[in-house]
């Protein structure tokens, strides 16, 4: 049995949870539609599809990112698929408004729901949750293309189009149609033109071409594309633009596609950071960008490095293979030596850290510092040329200027209950294996002695020890072993 839309979507009109809009305002404005009802049931995931990070960010914030800069415009949701989840992803600030499909009908079923909101005038943008990449630009580009009497689709030549709608063109090259990778025919399957799902059309236009669209195709389901037929017929010009990069628009339907656009668009990254600030990577592929990263000039990158959240990174900084940097400043000529974890930390100019280091939220490593292998810091700061080298835990200090901290040496900040804070002055010597038991001040150049538990003032320029005096036992004689008896017989 046929339905069509029409009287499909007039019995949804009346479930439609009843929204805000002011649906009534004559002004044209821009109505941005994202399609992220489906399950992906090619993901083989229970997460909605549009929330599987590329790049570190879910597909669907992405978009969302991408459409806060075009001004002027609404954004509309379409969920479906586990709706609250969905919702709950995305951040009030977005200002999206939410739309249900109760059942995946198809793209222009899901088009349908927001039509009661869109207005003649208005230009409506069409993206799908799951083509993540799409750019401000091309977006605006494709606006550009989008009037009254015409609507504009973004195309793309793929070296691989399989899976994708292909584009049928007429003699005269105009856009005549699409087809779905799943009804085309042997000839149709050959064009490497593909619809990339994402188009501009006039609101008059979508709102009398919605109700005639039917599901007459493999998937009985109603096709958005089936609307680019209606407007070659209705008078309606279909125009056409290409993204800068094949990335943009390139969709997810599975893990290996995830896995592959994850690749193709970090190689991407990392071509931009060597074009444009210098950046050295032993190997640009095997590199990971989740967020933003500024480089000075000459910075070497050995491989896999993650850069998560936001990164500053000063001239001639050197990271190791294998470290992870998130929210971190770096001044310049920085190294960071192999296997270092570094979180919201900054680290100033000439200092080391690692290898086999952790620099936890609120460090701070002053010029010249040292923080070596099998050391973790958080929230302290490690001051000027001050070292921490070898097996240490430093929890809320305040270490100042050339310190030494031996080996082994551990800030006991926590007492189950409360933190508190060791503070530790200049020219200070830690000797090795020292527990500093805070609330605690080792004055300025005063010098701990090696194993040490310390729990009150050291105070400056001295040398204080806590720790059991060494004796010698005279007469003491090294047990003999006992010679074995033989075992009795059974
Ligand atoms: C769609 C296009 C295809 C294009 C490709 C580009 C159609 C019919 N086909 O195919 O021409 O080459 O995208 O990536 O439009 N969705 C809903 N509700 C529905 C159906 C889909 O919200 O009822 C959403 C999905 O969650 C997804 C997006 O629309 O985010 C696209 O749907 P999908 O099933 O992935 O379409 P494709 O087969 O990729
Ligand atoms: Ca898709």
């Amino acid at each position: 049995m046929t339905v069509s839309l029409h009287e499909d979507m007039a019995e949804k009109y009346d479930k439609l949870p009843s929204t805000k809009l002011k649906s009534d305002s004559a002004c044209m404005s821009i109505k941005i539609i994202i399609l992220a009802a489906g399950q992906g049931t090619r993901m083989q995931s229970g997460v909605p599809k549009v929330l599987h990070p590329l790049a570190g960010q879910a597909m669907l914030i992405r978009i969302l990112n991408t459409c806060k800069q075009i001004k002027s415009s609404e954004i509309f949701v379409i969920g479906g698929y586990q709706f609250e989840i969905l919702k709950k992803a995305v951040d009030a600030s977005y200002g999206v408004h939410w739309l249900y499909q109760e059942k995946q009908l198809g793209t222009a079923h899901a088009v349908g729901l927001a039509a009661p909101l869109v207005q003649e005038q208005d230009q409506v943008i069409v993206l799908a949750g799951d083509v993540p990449l799409i750019s401000e630009q091309t977006i605006t580009r494709l606006l550009a293309l989008c009037s009254s009497k015409q609507m504009g689709i973004v195309t793309q030549n793929l070296h691989d189009p399989s899976g994708y709608g292909r584009i049928k063109r007429d003699q005269k090259n105009n856009i005549s149609g699409i087809v779905e990778h799943k009804d085309a025919s042997a000839d149709e399957l050959e064009i490497t033109e593909i619809n990339t799902g994402i188009m501009a059309i006039p609101g008059k236009f979508l709102l009398t071409a919605l109700p005639q669209i039917k599901n007459h195709n493999a998937q009985k389901e109603f096709y958005l594309t089936d609307i680019i037929a209606l407007a070659v017929e209705s008078g309606i010009g279909v125009a056409s633009l290409h993204a800068k990069h094949d990335f943009e628009v390139k969709g997810v339907n599975s893990k290996k596609q995830l896995a592959d656009l994850e690749r193709q668009y970090q190689r991407f990254l990392a071509d931009q950071y060597m074009a444009q600030q210098g950046v050295s990577f032993i190997d640009p592929n095997r590199v990971d960008f989740r967020g933003s990263c500024d480089f000075q000039e000459d910075v070497q990158i050995d491989v896999n490095v993650i850069f998560e959240g936001e990164n500053k990174i000063g001239k001639r900084c050197r990271i190791g293979a294998n470290c992870i940097l998130k929210n971190v400043v770096l001044g310049d000529e920085v190294v960071i030596e192999a296997m270092s974890l570094l979180e919201n930390a900054s680290v100033e100019s000439n200092a080391t850290i690692g290898p086999f280091a952790r620099l936890r939220p609120g460090t701070e490593i002053k010029q010249g510092g040292k923080v070596g292998n099998f050391v973790e810091v958080k929230n302290s700061i490690l001051g000027k040329n001050s070292k921490a080298n070898h097996l240490s835990y430093i929890g809320d200090a305040s270490i100042g200027e050339e310190v030494n901290i031996g080996a082994g040496t551990i800030t006991c900040n926590y007492d189950g209950v409360n933190k508190y804070k060791t503070i530790i002055e200049d020219y200070a010597f830690i000797g090795s294996n020292t527990s500093l038991i805070a609330p605690v001040t080792i004055g300025k150049g005063a010098n701990i002695g090696a194993g040490s538990a310390i729990s009150k003032e050291a105070p400056a320029n001295k040398l204080t020890l806590a720790r059991a005096k060494q004796i010698v036992i005279d007469k003491w004689q090294r047990p003999k072993k006992q010679p074995r008896k033989n075992k009795p017989e059974k």
